[in-house]
């Protein structure tokens, strides 16, 4: 065992509500992430034998490929914590756009500590101790620790306080990139506290794994930064304005932004929304959900 291909799925939160700010300048959150089928893929080669360095390629954007790279800097905590690991080349093609809210960075550092942990001990990626990983995930942001499983999941803490929910039925999404960029900590420092009128996950956890249609679930989205983001960002005000003109049962901003999704009752729906917004400035992707697979 000393090739892997892995991917790297991407994520939206389809809700996110701030509860404080922490000294350190993070914040509490209550959120529901849930994995998308749009991913990024990586391809790993170990030499057990090597020094061990860490080498990395990238594909399909614009990406430093040193030590500030979520990939390398994953490889680099691997051995940090005291794991055995020689040499590791990685080629990374990016599917998901960088800087969107959708987790690409972070879900590519998952992906690099499976492979890790799978090449250097010679088990199987499916039996990954996702566990034993989340504080060290956790050191490289704060979405790594939910990409180690996946799936469908209510964060709390600043995302990594993890508890696994039953996955919805298989729902469309479209999903925009507006090709703009927005920068995390600035969304969250424009954050005014006391929040008014805070809102609650549990309806949309109650109705999400029950329901037979996304309808019953679709009135609960929820993202608290979309007030800091759609009056400032009209990018992102404009995308999720054509998402629900061109049919989409609801849309909500993932993340801190700019991606916006779009959720459809059929692929045939998506499909029609998707031309319909085809001519503009953005990127468009019809995906799906997925469940965890470990
Ligand atoms: O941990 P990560 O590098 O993904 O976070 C990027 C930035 O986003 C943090 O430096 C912080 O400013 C902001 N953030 C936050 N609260 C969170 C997650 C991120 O304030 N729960």
């Amino acid at each position: 065992l000393n090739r892997l291909r892995l991917e790297a799925p991407a994520k939206i939160n389809l809700f996110l509500e701030v509860l404080s700010r922490r000294p350190d300048g993070y914040h509490t959150l209550s959120t529901v992430f849930q994995q998308i089928s749009l991913a990024d893929t990586l391809h790993v080669r170990h030499d057990p034998d090597g020094p061990p360095a860490t080498r990395l390629k990238t594909a399909g954007a614009d990406l430093p490929v040193g030590p500030k790279n979520l990939v390398v800097r994953a490889a680099d905590a691997f051995r940090a914590a005291g794991h055995v690991l020689g040499g590791m080349s990685f080629h990374l093609k990016k599917g998901v756009p960088v800087g969107g809210g959708l987790g690409g960075g972070s879900s590519d550092a998952a992906a690099a500590l499976k492979a890790c942990w799978s090449l250097s001990t010679g088990r199987p990626l499916r039996r990954f101790p996702a566990e034993a990983f989340i504080k060290t995930a956790r050191g490289l942001g704060a979405d790594v620790p939910f990409f180690l499983r996946g799936g469908t999941a209510l964060g709390a803490g600043v995302g990594e306080k993890l508890r696994p929910l039953a996955p919805p039925r298989k729902t469309w999404i479209v999903l925009v990139f507006p090709r703009v960029f927005v920068s995390t900590p600035w969304v969250f420092q424009r954050l005014r506290f006391p929040l008014t009128k805070r809102r609650s996950s549990l309806k949309i956890i109650k109705t999400l794994s029950l329901a037979r249609s996304p309808r019953e679930w679709t009135p609960f989205l929820f993202n608290r930064l979309e007030e800091i983001v759609l009056p400032r960002v009209p990018a992102v005000a404009q995308a999720k304005r054509a998402l629900l003109q061109a049919g989409c049962l609801a849309a909500l901003m993932s993340g801190s932004g700019s991606s916006v999704f779009g959720v459809v009752a059929s692929p045939r729906e998506g499909e029609r929304v998707r031309e319909r917004l085809r001519s503009r400035d953005w990127d468009l992707w019809l995906v799906h959900t997925c469940a965890s697979n470990s």
